[in-house]
């Protein structure tokens, strides 16, 4: 009896995840919309006041990312999205781009065998078949209320009337200009210099936005845009066939589920590797007790690393395009196969990634993308993840058509053994072939906790995207932060080779890390990026939603 009260306070500390965390980041009674940028969240918002459903919302937040924040929002790119009906209907959509059918295997492979360089990563060659308008219109085909006129007119409008250069935005601009210039020439439009407070007006793109509100699908993949979309690439050196355009289809997939304790976890399945190495990491981290290691400790830090180190040597490994790579995902994701692939793990010593030395293989670029969360005033959920991979992707800009091309053929394996441009190496599984969708980190992800929805967050990043949309979840559900406590707190990040543990550069006291260190684990020196902008909105026990916009950027929270 004794030794039982002396466990109570232990009992309530371990349950203290039933309390909710108060909220820290914007409330709202109804709907919001969490995005990269306060116009793209507003328009979202907006759609939603005027009688729109999420979905509805998401075409319009898509398209207006587009405008606002063409880094990473596009039409020239794909991604992917996840959904929840206010009646628990789950679904995923992938709306990836795919090989152009003039694809090959050794495409970016010189006559010995070499990768040759920025050939998968700069300019016209880098272009895979964008997805992103089949991805809208699929998305408002089936479940949109509100014509598509409606949708896109606010968008429209916000690309003739400018978009306001922010400071971070004309950092940006500046950092990447001569590569603009590189690729389009001095007379490119982006060759300009922006200083924060300017407006950046897109007629052109307000021209083929507005064919898409007219024609649909059509307006974009037959026609006039494909004609142009087509030429233009062909002149510069690249693939992509009017052929490629009309052939291109968004496809519905069915979305890794699983139980993390008493949280349902739903994210997005492969082409993405997301859903997978999520699953993957929180089922190796499920039989510890993580809530009592503490935020960010040691412990926490090790558990995780150890479980993604696992995680993304399967990702590289065994996931690709599963229309034509057979994945193991029975296998992969079973408890006994999870359980035994920690057996080897200790807290005393840490594991080795292979023979690979450590700090040989850079991230080159940073690591972009975009995602937006939409919950909407019935309940319906969307978390979409969108990107032209690279920061405004190929660079290649259309001044006809006032939109950037993506760089995402660098996300498939140019060569097995050789790592892309955010360190991952790849293996057969993600090879290149014609009409081949190319493997991806994006993980759009929904959780729900006894039933009712709970979470719907995901991050921009690259490889660090699964990580930090993990971490976040583990901040709130486990570390009991608000929405935006998760979101703000300091991030860090394992994938297995190069054999590191990236840190971002402020939180992680220097204890901390010799600590680590002289357990074994090595850390990234000399580079601090940022790991992550994780979009993300909180449903609190009384029904009203808390936003978690990521201060990394200039993102925004809007809602009612
Ligand atoms: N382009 C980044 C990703 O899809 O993971």
């Amino acid at each position: 009896m004794r030794r039982l009260i002396w466990l109570l306070p232990l009992a309530l500390f371990l349950n203290c995840k039933d309390q909710s965390a108060a909220p820290t980041g914007l409330v709202t009674d109804q709907a919001m919309v969490v995005s990269a940028r306060v116009e793209a969240s507003t328009i979202g918002s907006d759609i939603i006041k005027k009688g729109g459903n999420a979905f509805d919302a998401m075409v319009a937040t898509e398209m207006a990312l587009a405008v606002a924040y063409p880094f990473a929002g596009n039409l020239g790119g794909g991604g992917f999205m996840v959904y929840r009906t206010a009646d628990g209907d789950v679904g995923g959509l992938d709306y990836r781009e795919k090989a152009p059918l003039a694809a090959h295997k050794d495409m970016y492979l010189d006559s010995l065998g070499n990768v040759i360089p920025n050939m998968s990563t700069v300019g016209a060659t880098a272009i895979g078949v964008p997805g992103t308008v089949a991805g809208i219109i699929e998305v408002h085909e089936k479940y949109g209320s509100l014509p598509l006129k409606d949708i896109l007119e606010p968008v429209i409008a916000l690309a003739q009337k400018g978009v306001v250069v922010t400071l971070k935005q004309a950092e940006r601009l500046e950092s990447y200009k001569e590569r603009f210039v590189e690729v389009n020439g001095d007379s490119t439009k982006f060759a300009q210099n922006f200083k924060p407070g300017d407006t950046i007006k897109y007629p052109e793109l307000a021209q083929t936005l507005t064919k898409i509100m007219n024609e649909g699908r059509d307006g974009f993949y037959k026609g006039e845009v494909a004609e142009k979309i087509s030429a233009f690439v062909q002149a510069k050196g690249g693939f992509i066939s009017e052929e490629d355009l009309e052939k291109y289809k968004a496809k519905w997939r069915q979305p890794i589920i699983f139980n993390y304790r008493d949280l349902k976890i739903i994210s997005m399945s492969p082409p993405s590797s997301g859903g997978v190495t999520i699953n993957q990491i929180f089922k190796m981290m499920e039989p510890y007790k993580v809530s009592s290691f503490g935020h960010n400790s040691v412990k926490t830090i090790q558990l995780f690393t150890e479980a993604a180190r696992r995680a993304y040597a399967d990702r590289n490994f065994f996931l690709g395009d599963p229309d034509f790579t057979d994945i193991p995902l029975d296998v992969l994701l079973s408890d006994d196969y999870l359980k035994a692939r920690m057996n080897d793990f200790s807290f005393e010593k840490a594991t080795r990634s292979s023979e690979v030395t450590y700090g040989n293989v850079q991230v080159l670029e940073s690591m972009e993308t975009t995602h937006y969360s939409i919950v909407d005033n019935e309940g319906n959920a969307i978390s979409a993840t969108t990107t032209l991979n690279g920061g405004y992707g190929s660079k290649l800009y259309s001044e006809e058509l006032g939109i950037f091309f993506n760089n995402e053929m660098d996300d498939f394996s140019s060569k097995p053994g050789i790592p892309n441009m955010f360190g991952l190496i790849g293996a057969e599984a993600n090879s290149i072939a014609p009409e081949k969708r190319m493997l991806s980190s994006m993980t759009p992800t929904i959780v729900e906790k006894e039933g009712q929805l709970y979470m719907v967050v995901g991050t921009p990043g690259g490889s660090t995207i699964i990580t930090a949309v993990a971490q976040t979840i583990l901040n709130v559900y486990e570390f009991d932060l608000s929405m935006q406590e998760a979101v703000n707190a300091p991030r860090f990040h394992h994938q297995s080779l190069p054999d590191v543990i990236m840190f971002e550069e402020v939180g992680f006291s220097e204890e901390l890390k010799e600590a680590l260190q002289a357990k074994g684990y090595h850390l990234l020196e000399g580079r601090t990026p940022i790991i992550g902008k994780v979009d993300a909105i909180r449903i609190l026990p009384d029904g009203k939603l808390e936003g978690g916009a990521d201060k990394r950027g200039d993102d925004q929270a809007v809602g009612f």
